[in-house]
């Protein structure tokens, strides 16, 4: 599926969302140019490296540098001069004196690139903003485009999941785009004709739509993930298991058995901070009490991490002082290397922090984690990991670990205790082995 537009674009921030945005739209035909501040992560991309963990996207880099319609600068006179679409995939971090989001790199993004455009040009916000940004952004530009300069502004939400980020944005679920320019729907129709042409669901909206689409369906998926480990509290003190409970209730397909997975929750660069910002941006609009239950959905969450602390303590008998810990997992979920807002490494600093001797591996983010958590141990390999444990704990759920043989690892730890943060092992097979074995929500 190659385009036959002749729109150029460029993509503001290459990030997770952007480097995948950038070298996919060259991948569907367009030529494209990636922009980014950071020097070392424009050298890298170009040189055919991605500097993150994203199964696949490698491929699509090399061969899109390699047939010259994709490329990477710092320069936004480049950018401007090159594209006559501009995508902004800036990220939108939790602000770090309050819930809301920080939209210093939407506005700087903004700010480089209206003082520069010329003639008609489009650009379209994939980042995600709490609703009203995109209105507030086009009074910036038209503060600051130079005269003659005719902008059309739209906002196009991206629903990519790291570690499906190529196929995800190859072949999204359904494109929206919010915006009330019929420049910019028909230049949308344009870029996503091969995508629309596959029967993906296009939905034109107004702005401020659009903008919502997002938050709504992160705190949605971040509110089943909730519901289910809030069953698994209750399971845990009535004696039931949350597992069995989760697929009795996935049969009803108006419930549905996806995002339903109880255990260790969510962690990530986007749900933890989107249902945030959402519920900063209700309060500013007057509309608290609509997003209330979110403040208990999160809450919900961090209790299981605390949950699983207590577990693994009571399992050694009551304290973690001088004790050995084994922990499987830093990346917030497996096939992904970020550790932003990690249930894992949360868990795994907390033990540290009372008094546990904490040896973590992970197959991929064992780097991040390092330059984060400084403090804490790591291994180069599992069993290295849990060699000498007194306890272990599964908190990403690698295939790797997910695989694991019990009477592998039971030949090196010094007790054969488990905590399966993540609901991923047989808890038969592995009692069967030897292990005492505990998990969130069931007995
Ligand atoms: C999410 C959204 O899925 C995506 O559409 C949006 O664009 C960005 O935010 P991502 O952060 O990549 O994507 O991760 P996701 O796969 O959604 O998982 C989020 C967290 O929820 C992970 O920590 C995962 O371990 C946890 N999770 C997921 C559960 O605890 N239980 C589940 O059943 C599913």
């Amino acid at each position: 599926m190659v385009a036959e537009s002749r729109s150029r674009i460029s993509v503001i921030g290459t990030g997770y969302l952007g480097a995948t945005h950038a070298a996919c739209m060259a991948e569907l035909g367009f030529e494209v140019v990636g922009l980014d501040l950071d020097q070392s992560k424009i050298d890298s991309l170009s040189a055919g490296r991605v500097p993150f963990y994203e199964p696949g996207l490698e491929e699509v880099l090399q061969r899109n540098l390699g047939n010259g319609r994709l490329r990477f600068t710092t320069d936004y006179d480049e950018a401007a001069a090159f594209a006559d679409i501009h995508f902004l995939c800036v990220g939108t971090p939790q602000r770090a004196d309050s819930n809301a989001a920080d939209l210093a790199f939407v506005e700087a993004a903004v700010d480089s690139l209206a003082s520069r455009l010329t003639g008609s040009s489009i650009i379209i916000g994939k980042s995600t903003v709490p609703v009203g940004t995109a209105q507030r952004l086009a009074e910036r530009i038209a503060a600051r485009a130079p005269a003659g300069a005719e902008v059309h502004l739209g906002w196009s939400p991206e629903f990519l999941r790291e570690g499906f980020g190529v196929e995800d944005t190859l072949r999204p679920n359904r494109i929206v785009i919010g915006t009330d320019s019929p420049v910019v729907e028909s230049a949308m129709r344009d870029l996503c004709a091969p995508q629309i042409e596959q029967g993906i669901p296009f939905l034109v909206t107004d702005v401020p739509t659009a903008e919502l689409v997002k938050v709504s369906a992160n705190a949605f998926l971040a509110t089943k993930i909730s519901f289910i480990n809030a069953m698994a509290e209750v399971s845990e003190a009535a004696g039931a298991d949350v597992i069995k409970l989760a697929e009795a209730l996935a049969y009803d397909d108006r419930i549905g058995g996806k995002f339903l997975g109880p255990g260790l929750g969510f962690g990530g660069g986007c749900l933890p901070k989107d249902i945030r910002a959402f519920m900063a941006r209700a309060d500013e609009l007057g509309v608290e009490p609509a997003l209330s239950f979110l403040r208990e959905v999160d809450a919900i969450n961090q209790r299981r991490r605390a949950r699983t602390v207590d577990i693994a303590r009571g399992l050694i008998g009551g304290s973690f002082a001088g004790r050995t810990v084994g922990v499987l997992g830093a990346a917030f979920k497996p096939n992904s290397d970020d550790i932003r807002d990690s249930p894992a490494l949360h868990v795994a600093s907390a033990i540290a922090e009372q008094g546990g001797v904490v040896t973590v591996y992970d197959p991929e983010a064992l780097e991040r984690a390092k330059q984060e958590f400084p403090g804490l141990r790591y291994a180069h390999s599992m069993l290295e990991a849990v060699r000498d444990a007194e306890v272990v704990l599964l908190l990403t759920e690698w295939a790797e670990f997910r695989d694991a043989d019990p009477d592998e690892l039971a030949k090196v730890v010094a007790e054969p205790r488990i905590v399966d943060g993540r609901n991923a092992l047989d808890p038969r097979h592995w009692r069967a082995r030897g292990w005492t074995y505990r998990a969130l929500g069931r007995p």
